[in-house]
């Protein structure tokens, strides 16, 4: 069942009623000020970090499950409601909702009264702006008042909801014309303040939460709403709001559009206060003029939309299959660029105050953004390397405020280093600046320890040679890629974390995935030396890599796949000795990856058997058969029940890592069935078994064995983004990227032909055509470059400007 349906020429999605299955989200902003917002206006909005400046406040888990947003309400001599639907909820006579690229329209009609109300954050400047356009369309003239709502939080979001016995007593406005300023807590430490504002007189305002509801009033019927009249409510503590009350008449036909603007200032500390000893206002003044009229709010956000454009044609796709397109071209690589700036703080899942930026997530992320923003890809991988450990280990996490490894979740997490050679190398691959690796740059972030960014990457590979197990393979520490196998955690005390509790020590427990990944990254360090000329370093990387192979395939493969662990006594974990957790989807896919098996029939027959137990016709689970039961030997993996998350969910995240394997085979059609089983755009006849948002990825997609099968969660803010584009873009459509040119080598479905690709890299337009007329799934016979035949699908990195015709012939 649809719920909308897609707008690719708009790059819009157009949802079609207020009741999905579950609020679908999009994200305002792109770089400081950010927004989250449903298809029902709910959502906040925070500066930089959304724990310590969180501006408008939001109670997950609330009920209805999506209560608190930038709302309005319209009152008129009859009744009243919201042109959003919620919090009012009254049945509207037409709705539409488009996610656009950073920002999102709400159209509705009621009484024949039509509102309009774009959301979007203008580039450049710390404002939301909220333009509502209402326009009569009756034959009699029209009487009503508008009444604006946004509920402040007091900053810190994590005390806001916690700690009472304070906030109450804080809360802190300022009325000036038709602007509400918040500004609690001004007067002691902090020198930042937002306000909430509009380009039109007011007659009236609030901003005590009491006043504006009634004591015991939901959002649904405010009294202040109801009666029609504002209260002019001045709040001294307790819970600041703003609200405005706008008294308007339209004439049959009449439109009028009125400009909210919620903006941020902060101000130098010898600038926080003005000649009269007030809050220095003169920051809000200067934003709340630049976008006073219409005209500069249109070209902002004309601004906006030229900057998604720009972002997104760095590769864009032409094929028969618009739901490919619409991913590759639209909202995959919007995804990447959310993950970019959220990491996995702010989404409808995550709530913005636990967890800071991991290690891993933040280096696979780069690897779907990386060619929209290179030089902030830089930047990042600049951070996180500086976080690293002298040992080349890492700390499983950094605050993206401090830019430090995070004391409480510590290192351990042994797959963890291993990701900055991948993130580096795609990178210098994209760009060809070398450059970066000459950096000095600090371990655990003390400048009088440093060693450049190839030191920190040899490091990274030397971790995973100086911590092997008894068979030689990789020790697995507190988990790997995979967080909820816990092999040496043993924990039985239901009040600590599985990540963090105590461990057992000893040097057991060791992980296949691990391995395959070092083989698969080690291959691309070794390529790197080679390529910056150190050939003995190249050497001894191509030997260590062959020593894990050999490892891999005498102890970490039995009858037809990749084994998982070995768990801390030694006992293997994912063979088909086990009862369950027979079978784990991650050393498949990275194994064979990195090329293990292939010459030997073990590749194929571990993807075959991926096929045979791990497939569904939702995707692919994490493992079969999922764990009954909670086994203290192998952790949080086993806390779940049967088909949710890591216990045989279907994880998103790993299902391109096998797409990837079968293009290492050569199987085009079973790549493609992988992919479009959970590219969400495939997924939009069935969003009422999904659930979630048919334009993005989602973490998990309920497994075979749970009760839900099909049900996704968590979307937004997972790896899933970057590694299906890399899946997509890179090995099916096989464009990808080497350090002095571009490979091409696709593996599609037999029955593709004439795809059109463009793809800006190093500052030429590559225009590629690729042919299949013997219908086959891979292989190059020819290429032409501007119409002269070469004997190699490589094709150099012009770097010059112009545009390129390239046209491959498959056979
Ligand atoms: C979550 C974590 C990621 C981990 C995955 C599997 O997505 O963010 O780091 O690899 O779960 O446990
Ligand atoms: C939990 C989740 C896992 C996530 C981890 C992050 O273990 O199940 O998916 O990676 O928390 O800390």
């Amino acid at each position: 069942m649809n719920y909308g349906h897609f707008d690719d020429k708009n790059k819009e999605y157009v949802i079609e009623t207020p009741k999905t299955p579950y609020p679908w989200i999009n994200y305002l902003g792109s770089d400081k000020f950010f927004g989250l917002i449903s298809n029902t206006a709910g959502g906040y909005s925070f500066y930089k970090d959304a724990r310590f400046r969180r501006l408008t406040r939001y109670r997950y888990n609330n009920i209805p499950l999506d209560n608190g947003g930038r709302y309005f309400y319209i009152k008129d001599e009859k009744e009243y409601y919201s042109p959003t639907w919620m919090p009012v909820k009254s049945q509207l006579d037409s709705y539409e909702c488009r996610h656009g690229m950073g920002y999102t329209k709400i159209k509705t009609m009621k009484n024949n009264l039509k509102t309009e109300i774009l959301y979007f954050v203008p580039l450049g400047d710390n404002v939301e702006i909220h333009k509502v356009k209402i326009k009569n369309i009756d034959e009699k003239s029209k009487k009503f008042t508008l009444f604006s709502f946004i509920e402040f939080c007091l900053w810190n979001a994590y005390d806001d909801m916690t700690n009472y016995q304070r906030t109450y007593s804080i809360g802190d406005v300022e009325v000036e014309g038709s602007t509400i300023f918040h500004k609690t807590d001004y007067r002691e430490r902090r020198n930042h303040y937002s306000f909430y504002s509009v380009n039109y007189p007011i007659d009236g305002f609030d901003t005590d939460r009491d006043a504006f509801l009634g004591q015991y009033n939901g959002l649904n019927e405010p009294e202040v709403v109801t009666k029609g009249e504002s209260n002019n409510s001045i709040v001294s503590g307790w819970n600041p709001i703003a609200s405005h009350g706008i008294k308007l008449e339209l004439a049959p036909m009449e439109e009028k559009t009125l400009v909210f603007v919620l903006g941020y200032v902060e101000n130098d500390k010898e600038e926080k206060w003005d000649s009269d000893n007030r809050m220095n206002k003169v920051k809000a003044h200067h934003l709340i003029n630049k976008f006073y009229d219409e005209a500069s709010v249109k070209e902002a956000y004309e601004d906006l939309k030229n900057h998604w454009n720009n972002l997104l044609c760095k590769f864009t796709v032409e094929s028969h299959d618009d739901n490919l397109n619409r991913m590759v071209n639209i909202w995959n690589p919007y995804q990447c660029m959310v993950t970019f700036n959220m990491s996995r703080s702010a989404s409808y899942f995550e709530t913005g105050i636990g967890r800071g930026m991991g290690f891993r997530d933040s280096n696979q992320d780069i690897l779907g953004f990386v060619h929209q923003i290179p030089e902030k890809a830089r930047e990042r991988i600049l951070d996180i390397a500086s976080t690293q450990l002298e040992d080349g280990g890492a700390y499983h996490q950094y605050q993206p405020l401090t830019k430090k490894g995070n004391h409480e979740i510590g290192s351990g997490f042994n797959d963890d280093p291993l990701w900055l050679i991948l993130s580096t190398v795609a990178y210098i691959k994209e760009t060809g600046d070398f450059s970066i690796l000459k950096e000095d740059i600090p371990y655990n972030c003390d400048i009088n320890n440093t060693g450049t960014l190839l030191e920190h990457l040899e490091k990274s590979l030397q971790f995973t040679l100086n911590n092997l197990g008894p068979h030689g393979l990789p020790l697995i520490g507190r988990a790997d890629w995979n967080d909820c196998l816990n092999l040496n955690c043993f924990s039985e005390n239901p009040d600590e974390s599985f990540q963090t509790c105590d461990n057992k020590k000893g040097r057991t427990a060791e992980s296949v995935f691990i391995g395959g990944m070092f083989v698969y990254i080690g291959k691309e360090l070794a390529q790197l030396y080679e390529r910056l000329g150190l050939d003995k370093k190249n050497q001894e990387v191509l030997s260590e890599v062959d020593k894990m192979v050999q490892c891999i395939e005498v102890h970490g493969y039995d009858e037809g796949w990749f084994l998982r662990a070995y768990d801390y006594y030694g006992m293997k974990v994912g063979s088909i000795e086990n009862n369950e957790g027979k079978i784990f989807i991650e050393p498949q896919g990275f194994c064979v990856m990195a090329g293990i098996g292939i010459d030997n029939g073990k590749a194929l027959k571990a993807l075959d058997a991926v096929d045979q137990y791990l497939n569904t016709k939702y995707g692919l689970v994490l493992l079969w058969p999922a764990y009954g039961k909670y086994h203290l030997h192998l952790g949080e993996i086993s806390s779940y029940p049967e088909g949710y998350k890591e216990n045989g969910g279907i994880f998103c995240h790993n299902n391109p890592w096998i797409m990837i394997a079968e293009t290492r085979l050569g199987r085009g059609d079973k790549a493609y069935e992988y992919y479009s089983k959970i590219a969400p755009a495939y997924l939009e006849d069935i969003s009422e078994i999904r659930k979630l948002e048919p334009y993005v990825y989602a973490q998990m997609i309920a497994g075979k064995e749970a009760i839900r099968h099909g049900e996704a969660k968590n979307s937004w803010l997972t790896g899933t983004a970057a590694w299906n584009y890399e899946a997509i873009t890179k090995w099916i459509l096989g464009i990808k990227p080497d350090f002095d040119g571009l490979i091409i080598d696709p593996c599609i479905p037999k029955e593709w032909n004439n795809i059109k690709i463009k793809r800006v890299f190093r500052k030429a337009t590559y225009h590629i055509t690729i042919k299949n007329p013997e219908h086959i799934c891979k292989g190059v016979k020819k290429v032409f470059v501007d119409g002269r035949e070469q004997h190699s699908n490589y094709v150099a990195a012009f770097e010059d400007n112009l545009t390129h015709e390239i046209e491959v012939v498959m056979g």
